[in-house]
């Protein structure tokens, strides 16, 4: 039971709030959040929850930095908006560029602003058809993985490959081409991991043959497969398809939305292997979730190829001042107090406990991720790895909320990634409290 209050913004909510990706009408019935500090969040009935999704895993930093609200007011002072488009410049979009100049993979240091992830793969698409445009070709077929989530747009719902049907009444535009993902735990083509050859990145190579590699404008790709559940690729496969790419001259496009600023353990998940994109897409933690911006950072080569031409994607809040002034600070926050390295550490240690002491229960098939992006498969039975009913994934994310957990279920997926900045006392707690949800379910 829950109070009068709690109740009547309930019913307000599911009346007059159309929930994105969600259903209309419709919510999850749990009281509404309404503060939050570090690593809990707190809601209108007073319960407080450890947050091992970091919401939507953007809140790295955790909830409710007062010395990055500082640096928001400090903006929204002195100037709290001005436009970059139309080759205007504000003094806080600058003094961030250079700051991540400093930090991207070498070369990538030409940045586009944008305000979510979405719009910044979109652009991304957009800056690849320009750039063969330029260049006197017409590229216009898009590759993405299937299971992979760039945004639910136009232009980036088509190179989605998760929930496939779910938005089939709003086509997308281009042409997106799917390929098998990098699951080895479950390899869409059948192989077993290290025998297999690495074909699923193999698959890319004969579909670019087959396709015609004169008419494919990019490959996006996460380097750790986010909304999809936290799966890692083997480690040969980023490197291999990088390859592949510049082999047909095909620009590749890493997309860092959610793996971006520590996540992995490294700044960028493509840190991993070395592997240098043409183009890489950021936004989320970018701001520690607190303000919505988005970035494509471009290679000399495609900036230079653009150099001189009309640049059409954009929107009113590219370079929004407020927006950069945190991005600024948070990028520094990253940087003084070892964010990033804390996040490996933290990982290993969390990770040492879930492969000790959750691996061996009976409905965990397999983990898997980097850094404090960890994922845990749900099956119904470890032989068959059959994946549990779609109910399954409502009565885990309930049953975290009773055991005072905030956490992320997709499909048949447990993605453990708190904020880079939890301890590992707070780790224990969370796993102590995780456990029990895991250990009692009954799925047979
Ligand atoms: C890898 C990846 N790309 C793109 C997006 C879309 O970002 P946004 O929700 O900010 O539009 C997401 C969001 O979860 C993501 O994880």
């Amino acid at each position: 039971m829950v109070t009068k209050h709690t109740e009547e913004l309930l019913k307000w909510d599911a009346d007059h709030i159309l929930h994105a990706i969600g259903t209309v009408g419709y919510n999850q019935g749990f009281a509404p959040f309404e503060e939050a500090q570090g690593v809990r969040v707190k809601d209108t009935e007073g319960k407080e929850y450890i947050d091992i999704a970091s919401q939507l895993v953007n809140v790295n930093l955790g909830h409710n930095r007062r010395d990055i609200a500082e640096v928001a007011k400090a903006q929204i002072d002195k100037m709290m908006y001005t436009s970059t488009l139309r080759g205007y410049a504000n003094v806080p979009s600058i003094e961030y560029s250079q700051k991540l100049a400093q930090v991207v993979p070498k070369g990538l240091d030409h940045f586009l602003f944008t305000m979510t992830g979405s719009d910044a793969d979109d652009c991304a698409f957009k800056i690849a058809n320009l750039y063969y445009k330029v260049k006197g070709e017409r590229r216009y077929k898009i590759l993405s993985l299937f299971n992979s989530y760039h945004g639910t747009l136009r232009g980036t719902g088509g190179a989605t490959g998760m929930a496939k049907g779910a938005d089939a009444e709003c086509p997308p535009c281009g042409e997106h081409i799917h390929l098998p993902n990098y699951f080895c735990y479950r390899c869409p083509l059948h192989k077993e991991y290290p025998g297999c050859g690495i074909e699923c990145a193999e698959f890319l190579d004969y579909v670019i043959e087959n396709e015609g590699e004169d008419n494919i404008a990019c490959f996006i790709v996460e380097a750790e497969q986010g909304p999809g559940g936290f799966i890692s690729p083997p480690p040969e496969y980023l490197p291999r398809v990088r390859e592949i790419c510049s082999k047909h001259g095909i620009l590749f496009i890493a997309d860092e939305v959610m793996t971006g600023f520590g996540r992995t353990g490294k700044m960028f998940a493509v840190e991993h292997w070395n592997v240098v994109p043409d183009i890489m897409t950021l936004s989320k933690a970018i701001t520690s979730g607190y303000l919505p911006l988005g970035v494509v950072a471009v290679s000399d080569e495609v900036f230079n190829t653009l150099k001189g031409q009309y640049l059409a994607p954009g929107s009113s809040e590219s370079g929004n001042p407020i927006c950069c002034a945190v991005a600024s600070k948070v990028l520094d926050i990253y940087k003084e107090e070892h964010i990033v390295e804390h996040a490996a550490e933290i990982g290993k240690y969390a990770r040492a406990r879930l492969e000790k002491e959750f691996l061996p229960l009976p409905h965990i098939g397999s983990l898997s991720g980097l850094g404090l992006m960890l994922g845990l498969d749900i099956v119904v039975d470890k032989k068959t790895k059959a994946i549990p009913a779609p109910e399954v994934t409502n009565l885990i994310q309930r049953r975290g909320l009773e055991h005072g957990l905030y956490l992320r279920v997709m499909g048949n997926r447990l993605c453990f990634g708190p904020p880079l900045v939890i301890s590992r006392e707070d780790v224990d707690e969370a796993l102590d409290r995780l456990y029990p949800v895991l250990a009692e379910l009954q799925l047979n």
